[in-house]
């Protein structure tokens, strides 16, 4: 056993479950289990959002405002809002008309447990709910230029430029055939583009980052976001159900193109190992203490589920 190696591993998976535990805390505070005029619609945005998850993209928003000096307490709307999109984003690709799955996060996929409707309507108002976040003033020292450049950023990243545009060729593409070129662009908008305002979104409610540094982090989030959708396809084909919390093979059965579809297994894996090496290169760019970046970006590619 390599002892230094297992130390290391431990301490990034400390730092991961730090920021798991603070963006849970902060994400109840802002969906509380409380009365509200439409019950049916706050329990599916609870279910979708607070039950497990493993939190990345809020982990990238405390640890890049942690590496530039950011207090916790202005990363928490950001960190907030961004898993926000991401639940939204979740659900409706579960949804029957796009990957039509039944399970996620090891329990049944919000339209299996709320119904078709509800979920469509959860994944909406968590899509809304994430900019009423990143604009309220309160708890927050991120001043007003601030809040407008993270909603500017987080929409970019969630629209037809991010998000919403890559799912839309994802759909187009099944059962068709893709280049690799085509392949990438396409998981660098529906999975890329928001973990790299994630890390954005750290730099932003920092405001300390100057552009040379902001070039060098949206260069590593950029290899480390596709990295992250890559092992995603090497995981549908290669894990378990049971250890991926959601259905294993889905992507062969939906005839989706992937890494693996068109590269083969180990192109595949091989790619991803380069996109890691190079955001690790990326990083030693930057004059601070890159820890924490380094640790969640293994995390992110060396994960097993
Ligand atoms: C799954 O993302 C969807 C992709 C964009 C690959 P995650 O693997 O981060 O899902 P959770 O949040 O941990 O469930
Ligand atoms: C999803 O990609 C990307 C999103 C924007 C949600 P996948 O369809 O491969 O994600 P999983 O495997 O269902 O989590
Ligand atoms: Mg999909
Ligand atoms: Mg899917
Ligand atoms: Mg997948």
């Amino acid at each position: 056993m390599n002892l230094p190696q297992t130390v290391h591993n431990q301490s990034n998976a400390f730092l991961l479950k730090r920021y798991q535990h603070r963006l849970l805390e902060q994400l109840e505070l802002r969906l509380p289990d409380s009365p509200t005029a439409v019950p049916t619609l706050r329990q599916a945005m609870r279910y979708a959002s607070l039950n497990g998850g493993k939190r990345l993209r809020a982990a990238l928003v405390y640890a890049t405002g942690e590496t530039f000096g950011a207090p916790l307490a202005d990363l928490d709307a950001p960190a907030c809002a961004v898993e926000c999109i991401h639940a939204y984003s979740l659900i409706h690709d579960d949804l029957p008309a796009m990957d039509d799955d039944d399970l996620r996060r090891g329990q049944p996929s919000c339209h299996q447990a709320y119904g078709e409707a509800i979920a469509i309507l959860a994944g909406d108002t968590l899509n809304t709910l994430a900019f009423e976040i990143l604009a309220d003033s309160k708890n927050t020292a991120c001043n007003g230029t601030q809040r407008c450049r993270m909603i500017h950023c987080l929409a970019v990243a969630s629209g037809e430029t991010g998000m919403a545009g890559g799912q839309t060729l994802d759909i187009l593409a099944t059962g068709t055939q893709l280049s690799l070129q085509q392949l990438q662009a396409m998981h660098r908008l529906k999975t890329g583009a928001l973990i790299q305002a994630s890390v954005q979104l750290g730099a932003l409610a920092a405001n300390t980052v100057n552009v040379q540094d902001l070039a060098i982090l949206g260069r590593f989030a950029s290899s480390i976001g596709l990295a992250f959708q890559v092992v995603d396809d090497i995981l549908d084909a290669t894990a378990s159900t049971a250890t991926l919390g959601k259905n294993s093979g889905s992507d062969s059965l939906h005839n989706k193109i992937t890494y693996v579809s068109l590269l083969g297994l180990q192109s595949a894996q091989q790619t991803a190992n380069e996109l890691y090496q190079f955001a690790l290169e990326y990083l030693d760019g930057l004059s601070d203490n890159t820890d924490r970046l380094s640790a969640l970006a293994n995390l992110m590619v060396h994960r097993s589920h």
